[in-house]
Parts: C-alpha cells; structure tokens; sequence
C-alpha cells in the first residue's frame, strides 16, 4: 500500500512560525511534526511515500530528501495552491494509480499510528477507513453524523450549527473509487476541494464507508496551543532511555531520552519528562 503525506497549505493559524517556513517542519518534543507522520507510515509498513507540497516546499525536501534515511521511497507531489485535502489526492492521481492508499495529514499526530486503520481496511473489504475521534470544538472539523443504529449518515466540514461531537481525523484508507468522487466535487463555501464530501460522495454511491473510533490520543497541530499540548502528550509518553553520555556529575530525573550522540554535560541537571537529540 502507497503512503500520502501532505504537508502543502500555507499554515495560516500558525502565523507569524509560518510566515517564513513549513508548518510541518515546526518542532514537537524533539522532532519537526511531519516525521510523526511518516514514521507511523514506515512502522505500518507503507515502502512508497508520495509528499504533497505547496509553495513552502523547501524545509519539508531538506528534512525528508529522498526517504532513505527513514527507510521508504519519497517523491515529492506539486500542489501550488492549497485548494483543499480532495484536491491533494487528485494531483497526486498519478502516483497513486490504482492501488489502494493511505493518507495521513502531516500536522496531524496519533498515538496508536496508522497501521491499525490499514490492518482493518485490508481485512474488512471496505473501499474506505477512517478515523473518528470526539472533539470539543466541532465547528473546527469535519464532522460525522451517525443514525441511531451508529451508522454514518453525513458528513460535514466544520459545521456552522451542531451536529455531532465525532471529528474525522487526519487519517483515512481509500481504494481508487476516490477519484471519481473527488472529481465530482466543486469548491465548498471556503473555497476548497473537501475530503468530507468526497467521502460523503462514496457513501452517496454505494461503497463501503468504515468509520474506526480512535483508541489513545489524536492531536490535530493547527493552532499555538495545539502544538503546546502535543508536545505535552509526545512527553507523557516517553520512558526513559539513554543512548548518548551522560556525564559523570550530572543529574537526570523522571522520564527522559537521551539520543545517540548527545552529550548532557557534567554539572548539568535534567528534570523529565525531557526528550533530548535523535530518538
Ligand atoms: O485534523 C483533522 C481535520 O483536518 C479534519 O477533521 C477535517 O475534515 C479536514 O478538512 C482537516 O481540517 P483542517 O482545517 O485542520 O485542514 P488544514 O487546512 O489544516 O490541512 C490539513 C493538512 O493538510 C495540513 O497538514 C496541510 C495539508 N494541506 C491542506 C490543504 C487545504 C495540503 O497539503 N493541501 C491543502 O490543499
């Protein structure tokens, strides 16, 4: 199964972090958000990345190059204007031709990864995977609207009046029945190609739509103090290991890592939950 990683838009909410850069090379804990993304994608056995970029593609290349480091083959996909996530899959047509894929949003970060959404895609026959999680703030999602006997009856993109409290997450499985959905599509009310109504589209149509509820936690990176509480979640998690040196008259407490090659000098105190170097 191929991977698509987006890491096009221009990352507004995060201004000014973005004005100059890639939302997606932002740090969370130790490591610019995007590698979450496509080190769940490696640990799920995806070997074929293709990475959406727009007109900030610069940091995301240097990060990523051509995969190898990670252990999968990049080719970086052209998306000039962000014209939305439906709009992502169709440039990337392509690349993907017609094997089933995964896709995951690259500001978008998910304690259990991806593999369980491929392993149920894989297993259950379904044309699509995705991911719901509850959400405080629905007017900020897509929105999954279920019928009394828990089936999915509609989708919408950061509803204006309340429809429910279950968010489509960042990461969804489809076979190549999605092109023809998102090439029926035109521009919603902001002006984007929507993910949601290509889905509701599949739905529409007869194919198998399975929603899978999300077990640990999922963060959508979008504003400040998003990136804040995903740091805090990346860091509640760690256990300790220590790779590099610590020196002999320093001090190292609670849950922490230290990388390969780094070095916490003597004198030095370190209080956990801390992340430090490569990990
Ligand atoms: O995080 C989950 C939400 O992500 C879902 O609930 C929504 O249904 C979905 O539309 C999306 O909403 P956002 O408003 O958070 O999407 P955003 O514009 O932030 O873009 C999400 C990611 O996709 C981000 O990493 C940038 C990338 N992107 C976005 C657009 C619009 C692209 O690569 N190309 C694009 O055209």
């Amino acid at each position: 199964m191929k991977g698509l990683l987006l890491a096009g838009g221009y990352g507004t909410r995060l201004r000014p972090l973005t004005f100059t850069g890639n939302k997606h090379t932002l740090p969370i804990a130790n490591k610019p958000m995007i590698l979450y993304g496509l080190e769940a994608l490696c640990r799920a056995g995806v070997k074929e990345v293709g990475v959406v970029v727009g007109p900030l593609r610069e940091g995301v290349v240097e990060l990523i190059g051509d995969g190898s480091k990670f252990g999968v083959e990049v080719t970086y996909i052209e998306q000039p204007e962000p014209k939305g996530l439906a709009h992502a899959v169709l440039v990337s047509e392509r690349f993907l031709g017609n094997e089933p894929f995964v896709m995951h949003l690259g500001d978008n970060l998910l304690k259990e990864g991806v593999k369980p959404f491929i392993d149920l895609f894989e297993n259950g026959g379904f044309d699509c995977v995705v991911g719901a999680a509850k959400v405080r703030e629905p007017s900020r999602y897509g929105i999954i609207d279920f019928d009394s006997s828990g089936r999915v009856k509609k989708l919408v993109e950061k509803p204006k009046e309340y429809i429910s409290d279950w968010a489509l997450i960042g990461t969804y499985v489809f076979n190549e029945k999605i092109f023809d959905a998102v090439k029926q599509l035109k521009p919603s009310w902001r002006g984007e190609l929507e993910i949601t109504e290509a889905i509701q589209h599949l739905l529409d149509h007869g194919c198998r739509v399975h929603v899978r509820f999300v077990q640990g936690w999922w963060k959508d990176t979008g504003r400040p103090e998003d990136l804040l509480e995903a740091n805090q979640l990346i860091l509640h998690d760690i256990e300790t290991r220590i790779e590099g040196v610590v020196e002999g008259d320093a001090t190292v407490s609670g849950s922490v890592v230290i990388g390969r090659n780094s070095i916490v000098k003597s004198g030095s105190t370190i209080r956990g939950p801390a992340v430090i170097g490569e990990s």
